[in-house]
């Protein structure tokens, strides 16, 4: 099929996903599949319309992402609730969908309090932010982001991020399934896919927030915190070959300032033969993890590309994170860009980590699984680096199967070839990831809307 008749397509789905409040568009369902139950696949999520979105303001429809940021901006709590059953101040919901009562609409949100396994999302609000940034690029208009409900609630998210908690480091604390990964997989503490979203975030609120008398004390955190978190990221999160033989010959049980290894990280607990042979020499990647003795050595798709795109990695990095791509295709990308999460987590470890989750099982779903929206995002981190051609060949790969499979959520298997086992089809932002991905190609200056510059914050 055409490469046109294929956009076309897409297009056709995408509007169909499109809903409506008041009369006026305001977001996108998260699937318009007709075969399986909806659950909670015909709300909007917020991180699944921040594709649509991006795709919506690249095509002169920003009226949709303004309605979208002024509506999901009066749901965000604005008061300090100290009780456990009303979501934090500060608190974006993951979703929400149109009810109606006595024949009039409302917005109902969800926290979290309705989702399966009951968590609140982390990455909301972070995303809610970058896009407010993406919107005031792509209309060169600052007066909804400065209007005063606007700086409050970027300052509410921050507070959330920024203020009191029980931790010592630079990285946001949350809890497992707090992101795109919305089920237990061993991600509780300081998952990279958050902190990359974080770091994005902070550096987008230091342009959007006026620098009047009221932000001065959130702009001064903001500005305290963007160095050592970058800091941390790119230092002990690295991992490559020479990283992996430092790490390997610790000393542990070190006390105090001047411990080598502050995380006290015990050998054991990393796969070193494995990743050795794995790891090639020009490569390297962001861990998806790092707490106390722990350093998750998996890489996870979304954190390391992101990194890329906002300039969280230095530019040395960036390549080496794409070289492992380009030398490990047939691991991270094979038959659909791309795993979400690699390697799986197999047997015990799936059982333990896991809670022994069917949906989560090895190769599938978050669990190995390959996310056809990150096309998106490995297009933008490709073109940003001029490696367009690692681009164009992920999007020939996904353009063989997207539409014929009817834009499935995710694709299952080692290499990527089996439909997801409880994929939606139709699902939206597999749909808009690949439209974007088409956009970034045709238009490179789109991925302002994006990226963020080298050079703006010093280690
Ligand atoms: C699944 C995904 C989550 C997504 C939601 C709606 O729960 O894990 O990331 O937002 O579906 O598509």
């Amino acid at each position: 099929m055409s490469d046109k008749t294929l956009v076309e397509e897409a297009w056709i789905a995408l509007e169909k996903s499109i809903i409506y409040y008041q009369g006026r568009p305001i977001g996108t369902i998260a699937a318009c599949d007709p075969d399986i139950a909806a659950l909670n696949y015909d709300q909007c999520f917020i991180r699944d319309f921040v594709s649509s979105a991006l795709v919506f303001l690249i095509n002169d429809r920003s009226d949709i992402v303004r309605n979208f940021l002024e509506e999901t901006l009066k749901l965000q709590p604005k008061k300090t609730q100290l009780d456990s059953s009303t979501p934090s101040r500060g608190l974006m919901p993951a979703s929400f969908k149109i009810t109606v009562v006595n024949g009039q609409e409302y917005l109902k949100p969800d926290f979290g309090e309705h989702a399966i396994g009951r968590v609140a999302p982390a990455d909301a609000g972070l995303w809610w932010i970058i896009l407010l940034r993406a919107y005031v690029i792509a209309t060169d208009d600052r007066s909804l982001a400065e209007r005063e409900d606007f700086q409050e609630g970027i300052r509410l998210i921050l507070q959330l991020c920024l203020v009191t908690r029980f931790d010592m480091y630079p990285m946001v604390l949350v809890p497992d399934a707090a992101s795109m990964i919305d089920r237990r997989m061993g991600l509780y503490g300081h998952p990279l896919d958050i902190q990359s979203l974080f770091y994005a975030a902070l550096r987008a609120s230091l342009e959007l927030l006026i620098p009047h008398e009221e932000n001065q004390l959130i702009i001064k955190a903001v500005h305290s915190r963007l160095p050592p978190l970058l800091k941390q990221l790119r230092e002990n999160y690295w991992l490559d070959i020479d990283r992996l033989n430092v790490i390997y010959r610790y000393q542990v049980e070190e006390y105090g300032e001047q411990a080598l290894n502050q995380f006290n990280i015990y050998s054991d607990s990393i796969p070193f033969y494995r990743l050795a042979k794995w790891l090639p020499e020009a490569a390297g990647y962001l861990a998806g993890n790092l707490g106390p003795s722990q350093l998750d050595s998996r890489f996870f798709a979304l954190g390391n590309l992101m990194a890329i795109i906002v300039s969280l990695t230095d530019e040395l990095q960036s390549h080496r994170i794409l070289n492992l791509i380009e030398l490990r295709w047939t691991d991270l990308i094979s038959n659909m860009p791309m795993k979400l999460c690699y390697p799986a987590l197999e047997d015990i470890e799936w059982r333990i980590v896991t809670g022994a989750d069917p949906k989560n099982r090895p190769w599938s779903y978050h669990n190995g699984g390959s996310w056809p929206v990150l096309l998106w995002m490995l297009t933008a981190a490709a073109k940003k680096m001029d490696r367009g051609e690692l681009a164009h060949h992920a999007i020939a790969i996904a353009e063989r199967r997207l539409l014929k499979d009817q834009w499935p959520e995710y694709y299952d298997g080692q290499d990527g070839r089996l439909i997801g086992k409880e994929a939606r089809k139709f699902q939206t932002w597999t749909i808009a990831g690949y439209l974007l991905a088409k956009e970034f190609i045709a238009n490179p200056d789109r991925l302002k809307l994006v990226t963020f510059p080298f050079e703006n914050v010093s280690v």
